[in-house]
């Protein structure tokens, strides 16, 4: 079997077979969802089924055709957000429902019926400039704020619901009761048991509950700006689709994936937001099973007058008033799942922010990463044996460059068996681990959710005794190739693999593994090497009986969980998981972080790399980088310096290589390379407070670490579209520098008041709008935006730990009016005790009228820091200052040292040994 997996790689590192995936037109769902014409809703709407409860509205609606009805309930949830969900009144059997996304049932408010009749029920909310319209026939919904039409559902007449019916056999023979087996009925049995089966290549698909597709067209009115639903290698802003290329949510392991493509990858969140000036709104469509979505933008004509708020058949046959009427951008967005049920939920804004605090009041927010993950991480496919790891690890202090976490990939395993160490490779883990122990530093081993098909492989063992392993459609175990060769795999679906595979990680039951051991998730699309697509059987069963269909895009999210989980248990719940995962879903945020899979060593990808981070974050995953350097092939040196710049300053910060790929680590590429890469590494390592304090924002407020530009300046339309350059919280722009040889970047500098400053010469930029930057290998454009204050360290060391007590310094970069303001947080960086324990502390730092002061932001924080505040450079200060006094305490004064360039208005307080824990204002007199 071994030999056969080898062919399987080496087929793998060619680069991706896209006759191994489906195009649109072989998905059936697909198909049979775009015979609906539009224009033509079967869909009515029964008012006289109106019932309203403290939680909902919920009415019957039926399909004038086939005559089955469905049940729509209607809800608001407090904080703005409203949910619709349509399932069968009476299904065959239960329709899946996607449960453990939501951290809890979200609290709906009581909504009141302000109008009824048999063609429409207009009901108010409690935000008072809110209402649903709800028109019977056809069935459409409006969602309206202010006398706006904000969005509607079923405008185009796309809602598509297949009901469960029996199988065709039993039909069949109700058939020829009937007819007796006449042609024609002979007929409509093949083609009802054609829904029932579907072929790609040599693969069948048996659909156990039929046909069970759901659909929803929603129009987002005035909106021509939409972002969103990762994961695809395409531009930021979505585009618009057509019928053989629409945006494809499905996780697959697609290696060296295509850009520009809207085929699915390894993670998906069907969340889609729109935005335009004034306000952001999203659709999340919580749906597990494989999604579509088509996507048209278009200039609409939209009646100011409020009846056009009305679409009855009377309104409509209505001479419309043209003086009333004007064009406005509308986007049609149509979701298309497999199976479940219709479960969607639209998140009013108005503010980007408040989008992301909606959506994390439904899937939570991103957990607080332990410091050290926020480190540069070492990985390579693979770290050979003992020695190499020693190496490599010494290579870092040889070449001064601080780095964190050495990563182990498969090849680190007994045969591919997960939890398991290569005896002759790596002899003595335990030992060393103490040695990266000694040296502040962690390691991250590879554990894959399939699991080696071997009686004598314990956890194999356990798993099938306990009949752990998800089923094939006749119920043995299902089975497929992966690295160990036939494997089986578990079925993380089920609260008691989960429980039982957290406990793997127990320090007794994982041999050899310290509590300095991490977990990366690969694979876990799930990645099936011959199966159809590279994925599991669709008709595979779960836990509940429920088909793999239902869940697909739920496997990695899953075992991420359970991971997650583990690791905290092993520490008894004190110590924060570090979990890295390639397949995600909403929700994936609450376990750890996320990569972007097999890129390539190619400018294209170090370019597509942005907009999919973006895309990721503001999906509410913060903790997301790309494989720096690339995965796939062999990036020249330029190439890898500028990932390395970039990469620095994102989320999550991993140089990996490809197995067959030449040796990389930083120092492998002249002098003035490692000295360039060590710069950027250095860089990040001193900008740990800031990143580590915009990783408490999105904990607690949801506010994504790296932001498109246009979350930042949501009312300038020239933002809308930027994807190469990005937000690092509200205070940096990055510009990174993806072409090779360049020698000038045109940054565009957004805001007509801003003030902009170079963050590393501390000068004002000149000009407004787009600039020209000239650029040189050292360095990408890295820009301070006037009215904030950044914390850094003042010096770097080996690793985060080594650097706990190392002082802090501030730049304060002032606005127009000459202020500034920054947060700190600080913990002690690895355990739970900031939460169960209050042992942490928030400051807040203010410049304003020539006082630069130091408060606590959060009093229930009860952390102390020995910590100083040793230097403070004020940027943009034009007025020459005679004295600095510091007062502590509001008592003790004392004078501080300080020099001033008048040329370049910086101000920089020295020798300031000022504790960073107490309250402490500096103030400068200047000359008047
Ligand atoms: C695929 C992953 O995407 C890659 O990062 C990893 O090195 C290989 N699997 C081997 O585990």
């Amino acid at each position: 079997m071994e030999s056969s997996v080898e062919e399987e790689i080496s087929v793998e590192d060619e680069a991706v077979d896209k006759s191994s995936f489906k195009r649109c037109n072989q998905i059936d769902f697909y198909r049979r969802q775009k015979r609906l014409c539009p224009g033509k809703s079967s869909y009515r709407a029964f008012m006289d089924t109106v019932e309203l409860s403290n939680r909902s509205v919920k009415f019957q609606i039926i399909n004038e055709e086939c005559k089955v009805p469905l049940l729509v309930e209607l809800y608001e949830i407090e904080g703005n957000i409203f949910r619709l969900q349509v399932n069968e009144i009476a299904p065959l059997k239960p329709r899946y429902q996607v449960s453990d996304v939501l951290i809890k049932e979200p609290a709906s408010l009581r909504l009141t019926i302000l109008q009824k009749d048999a063609s429409e029920l207009v009901l108010a909310c409690s935000n008072e400039d809110q209402q649903l319209h709800i028109t019977a026939n056809p069935f459409q919904m409006q969602l309206v704020s202010k006398d706006e039409i904000v969005l509607s559902m079923n405008t185009n007449d796309l809602l598509y619901f297949e009901h469960l019916q029996h199988p065709p056999q039993i039909r069949k023979s109700t058939l020829q009761e009937k007819a007796d087996g006449s042609a024609d009925s002979f007929k409509g049995y093949q083609e009802d048991l054609g829904l029932w089966e579907d072929k790609f290549g040599s693969f069948l698909d048996i659909k156990a509950s039929g046909p069970s597709s759901v659909g929803l067209d929603f129009s987002l009115h005035g909106y021509e700006h939409v972002y969103g639903i990762p994961q695809h290698a395409e531009p930021l802003l979505l585009k618009n689709t057509s019928d053989d290329d629409v945006y494809r949510l499905y996780n697959l392991d697609v290696f060296g994936y295509k850009i520009h493509s809207k085929m699915g990858i390894y993670g998906s969140v069907p969340l889609l937001l729109a935005h335009k000036p004034g306000r952001t709104i999203a659709v999340f469509w919580l749906n597990s099973s494989e999604t579509l979505l088509e996507i048209a933008t278009k200039a609409a004509v939209e009646e100011q007058s409020s009846s056009a708020l009305f679409t009855s058949t009377a309104e409509l046959s209505r001479t419309p008033d043209l003086s009333k009427q004007r064009v406005l951008p509308q986007t049609d967005v149509r979701w298309m799942s497999e199976s479940g049920i219709i479960d969607t939920f639209i998140l009013m804004g108005p503010h980007p922010f408040d989008v992301f605090k909606q959506y994390a009041q439904l899937t939570g927010t991103q957990s607080l990463p332990p410091l050290f993950s926020l480190g540069y991480h070492q990985c390579r496919w693979n770290y050979e044996d003992e020695n190499d790891v020693k190496e490599v690890d010494a290579g870092f202090d040889k070449f001064n460059i601080p780095y964190d976490v050495i990563w182990l990939d498969i090849e680190h395993t007994d045969g591919k068996r997960y939890f398991t160490w290569d005896k002759k490779k790596f002899c003595n883990p335990d030992r060393m681990q103490k040695e990266l122990m000694k040296k502040k530093r962690k390691l991250v081993v590879i554990v894959d959710p399939h699991i080696k098909a071997d009686p004598q492989y314990a956890i194999y063992l356990q798993a099938k005794e306990k009949g752990y392993f998800v089923k094939d459609r006749t119920g043995r175990d299902f089975e497929g190739i992966c690295w160990p060769g036939l494997s089986s795999y578990l079925d993380f679906t089920s609260p008691d693999v989960r429980e039982w595979y957290a406990d793997q990680f127990a320090f007794k039951n994982y041999k050899d593994s310290s509590e300095i051991l991490f977990v990366w998730n690969d694979m876990n699309e799930p990645s099936v090497f011959r199966g159809i697509e590279l994925t599991m059987q669709k008709d595979a069963v779960h836990h509940g009986g429920w088909e793999h269909r239902e869940v697909h895009n739920l496997y990695g999210f899953y075992q991420q969980m359970a991971t997650a989980e583990g690791l905290i248990r092993r520490n008894g719940g004190l110590e924060r998981p570090f979990v890295l995962t390639r397949s995600f879903f909403a929700g994936s945020q609450r376990y750890g972080a996320v990569w972007t899979g097999d890129n390539k060593a190619d400018w294209s990808y170090l370019k597509i790399s942005i907009p999919m981070l973006l895309t990721i974050s503001v999906a509410g995953i913060s903790f997301c980088g790309a494989d720096v350097g690339g995965f796939i092939g062999n990036p020249d040196p330029e190439l890898l310096v500028r990932w390395y710049q970039v990469g620095a300053l994102q989320p999550f910060f991993r140089g990996h290589a490809n197995r067959n790929t030449r040796r990389r680590e930083p120092w492998l590429f002249g002098k003035e390379n490692t000295k360039i890469i060590r710069e950027a590494i250095k860089e990040r390592y001193s900008l740990l407070p800031y990143l580590y304090s915009l990783f408490y924002r999105v904990h607690i407020a949801a506010e994504p670490v790296m932001r498109p530009v246009w979350v930042e300046f949501p009312k300038e339309l020239k933002t809308f579209s930027i994807e190469d350059e990005y937000m690092l919280g509200n205070a940096l722009l990055v510009y990174p520098v993806t072409e090779p040889k360049a020698t000038t970047v045109s940054v565009f500098l957004p805001g007509s008041q801003e003030i902009w400053y170079d963050f590393r010469r501390f000068i004002q930029l000149e000009g407004q709008g787009t600039l020209k930057i000239p650029v040189t290998l050292n360095s990408i454009p890295v820009i301070q935006r006037g009215g904030t204050v950044i914390p850094l360290k003042t010096s770097v060391e080996k690793s985060t730990e080594w650097m706990a007590d190392v002082p802090y310094e501030l730049h304060a970069a002032l606005d127009y009016k000459e202020y500034a303001t920054g947060e700190l947080y600080l913990d002690d960086g690895h355990s739970f005790r900031y939460l169960h324990e209050k042992q942490f502390l928030l400051r807040k730092f203010t410049f304003h009228e020539n006082v630069f002061s130091s408060r606590c932001a959060d009093e229930n924080g009860q952390f102390h820091s020995k910590c100083v505040v040793e230097q403070i450079l004020i940027l943009g200060l034009k007025k020459q200052p005679s004295s600095v006094i510091a007062r502590i305490h509001d008592k003790k004064v004392k004078a501080v040292a300080f020099t001033y360039d008048a040329k370049s208005s910086v101000l920089t307080l020295k020798k300031l040994s000022l504790n960073v824990s107490i309250d402490w204002d500096i103030e400068i007199k200047v000359r008047s």
